[in-house]
């Protein structure tokens, strides 16, 4: 880390714990190339301790955080003033200390589909139906960002049915609920639940019934190559990797507490990569 100034820019992830986390190595890695004045930490917090943590780093001047598991939904309650993207998704991931007032948003859908925008040159949520599999946060959040853009039909599919009927009436519009995936008529395939994650099963879906041309998107990024992503890429299909999802969910949080517009290329993957497994 370069030296600070007395008047370094602070922020960081709050999480428990938070030693996994690539954050810091991310916003680190923005912050030398941009050559900024500032840090960003890994703040491990247990829950009880959230609320008083969080306010305190208001007080301490940090700019924001950002905050991961399992602090998202106390997040949501703490903030003075909600973005619509942080309704939507019932969760906050990325606040913002302004003014005494604690800003909240939720970064996650945006960040799934400008992922998506930058991987599949013409990608579009409006381009057809998507399929989505997984009924927890991070589904909510990502579900959200599709129909926002325009997605034309959305179905969830998830191990407890009840939970995506849940989230299909919180969510409203052209949403509605599957046993098993219509993968014939998708455009995109989305994995988000942990299967597929190192030392957690496989997702176990033949693919072969996808048109040809449909996404297929995983947000699980150990490994890298997820058995999903690496069927997709045997079938010929775009396969959109959840290393990019996490990238670009950083970017408006960066800009917000550091005031520079930060750029996801090759370089950040691979910087960022280093710590991943391939396989
Ligand atoms: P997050 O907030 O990170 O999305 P979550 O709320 O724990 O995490 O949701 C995880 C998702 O993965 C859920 O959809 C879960 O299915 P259930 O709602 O039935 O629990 C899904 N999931 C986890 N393990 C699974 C498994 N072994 N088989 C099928 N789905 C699984």
């Amino acid at each position: 880390m370069p030296l600070l100034s007395g008047r370094a820019k602070l922020a960081g992830v709050l999480g428990w714990p938070v030693a996994h986390s690539r954050s810091p190595l991310l916003h680190g890695t923005w912050l030398a190339r941009h050559g900024i004045d500032g840090a960003y930490l890994p703040l491990p917090v247990r829950p009880e301790r959230f609320v008083d943590s969080a306010r305190a780093l208001a007080d301490l001047g940090f700019r924001g955080a950002n905050v991961t598991l399992p602090h998202k939904e106390a997040a949501f309650a703490l903030c003075d003033d909600l973005a619509p993207s942080a309704g939507r998704a019932g969760a906050v991931n990325t606040l913002v200390f302004r003014d005494g007032r604690i800003e909240g948003s939720n970064t996650d859908g945006f960040g799934f589909t400008e992922n998506c925008a930058q991987s599949v040159p013409g990608w579009s949520a409006a381009a057809g139906p998507a399929v989505l599999l997984g009924a927890g946060g991070a589904a909510r959040a990502i579900a959200a960002a599709l129909l926002d853009a325009g997605c034309p039909r959305l179905v969830l599919v998830n191990r407890t049915p009840a939970r995506a009927e849940a989230l299909a009436r919180g969510l409203g519009g052209p949403v509605e609920v599957a046993e098993r995936p219509p993968l014939e008529s998708a455009s995109l395939l989305v994995n988000t639940t942990s299967l597929g994650m190192a030392g957690q099963p496989a997702l176990d879906l033949d693919l072969s019934p996808l048109p040809s041309g449909a996404v297929v998107a995983d947000i699980v990024y150990v490994p890298l190559e997820t058995p999903l992503l690496a069927a997709a890429r045997a079938r010929g299909l775009p396969a959109v990797d959840g290393l990019g999802m996490l990238l670009h969910q950083a970017r408006p949080g960066f800009e917000a507490w550091f005031g520079a517009a930060p750029a996801v290329d090759e370089e950040l993957r691979a910087a960022v990569a280093a710590d991943i497994p391939r396989r």
